[in-house]
């Protein structure tokens, strides 16, 4: 993304990480969950509690229970690798390097941590972090996530559909846009105050589409409570659209009137525009949109996927662009 440069994968070992066994056992077990039955295959790892073999580092607590899953992505879709995921990131607060947020995130503090919905809402009101993780049952979802900059991953999230907290606060007629704003804290995150982005880190999406059930509040990936690096302790997650939409460490959820103006678009409005759906035919102003790398599939050189219409959410959410001119509205 502009400006970044991209020095490619972090070397860092999963023993790094969490110990071998740990990390190999857990390999397995997500392969099974992308080779499709994972339905089942969660039922009985649930009843079974065999998410205990998962011993985690003690760095990212595991999540108490996640009761239901709505896996998403196909079963060509392999589970991207845990240490791909939390050392390959973008979270510029930290810096613009892709291997920054794992080396420097680790300092933010996460608890305690609240998080204001407000605005035009006819029951503002603050959570406490703990209290909104309890407001629904945590769910296991595989989403795709696939970057403006042209790479991709496949994760599974634990959270639950942001629409959750939307109905408990009712908003009112007025309530046309949702604007995200996150943590931007000079004093835990050191490119906050340069002029990568003007700072806090803004982002918003349309009524319905905060709504849609595929929008999700995340608490946590891989069985896990998020990492720093990777927005905790919540972000969103919006398959369909470039990873930039989904904001990281989130501190306020508003209820607006107007299309928000998001950090991207004071950044470089002809590059990033509000809606930013994954659309291969629409290419960023410097690069094509048509395909894409997938990270762990063979490096730099490795056959680029094809890029699907809505990231492959297209049967979920193409009726939300219904006789939208998506060329304009990018
Ligand atoms: N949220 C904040 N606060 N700051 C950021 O720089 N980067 C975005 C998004 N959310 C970003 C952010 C971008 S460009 C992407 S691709 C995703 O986070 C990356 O998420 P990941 O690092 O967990 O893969």
């Amino acid at each position: 993304m502009h400006p970044i440069r991209d020095r490619g994968f972090n070397h860092a070992t999963p023993s790094e990480i969490t110990p071998q066994a740990v990390y190999e056992q857990r390999r397995q077990f997500l392969k099974t969950i992308a080779t499709g039955a994972a339905g089942s295959v969660l039922a009985t790892w649930a009843a079974r509690d065999a998410r205990a073999a998962f011993t985690g580092h003690g760095q990212y607590p595991k999540l108490a229970s996640v009761p239901s899953t709505l896996p998403s992505a196909n079963a060509m879709d392999k589970v991207t690798d845990y240490q791909d995921a939390t050392t390959y990131n973008n979270f510029y607060e930290f810096g613009t390097d892709k291997s920054d947020p794992f080396a420097t995130a680790g300092r933010m503090k996460t608890r305690p941590w609240t998080v204001t919905v407000e605005g035009n809402v006819a029951k503002p009101q603050t959570f406490d972090i703990e209290q909104l993780m309890k407001l629904a049952p945590l769910e296991e979802r595989l989403y795709r996530l696939r970057c403006v900059e042209g790479w991709s991953m496949v994760i599974p999230w634990i959270g639950f559909s942001l629409s959750e907290v939307i109905k408990r606060v009712q908003p009112t007629g007025n309530a046309k846009y949702v604007e995200f704003v996150t943590l931007a804290d000079p004093k835990q995150m050191p490119f906050v105050g340069s002029r990568v982005l003007d700072w806090p880190y803004v982002e918003g999406l349309r009524m319905d589409e905060a709504l849609h059930p595929l929008t999700m509040l995340v608490f946590g990936m891989y069985g896990e409570v998020l990492p720093n690096q990777n927005g905790a302790p919540l972000r969103l997650a919006v398959p369909w659209k470039y990873g930039f939409k989904s904001g990281k460490s989130l501190v306020k959820i508003r209820f607006v009137e107007q299309q928000p103006r998001t950090a991207w678009q004071k950044s470089a409005a002809e590059e990033y525009g509000f809606y930013s759906n994954v659309n291969p035919n629409v290419d960023h102003p410097r690069w094509s949109q048509a395909t894409e790398r997938r990270i762990g599939e063979g490096g730099l050189f490795a056959k680029k996927r094809p890029t699907l219409m809505f990231n492959g959410y297209e049967p979920q959410v193409g009726q939300l662009y219904a006789g939208m001119d998506l060329k304009k509205n990018y």
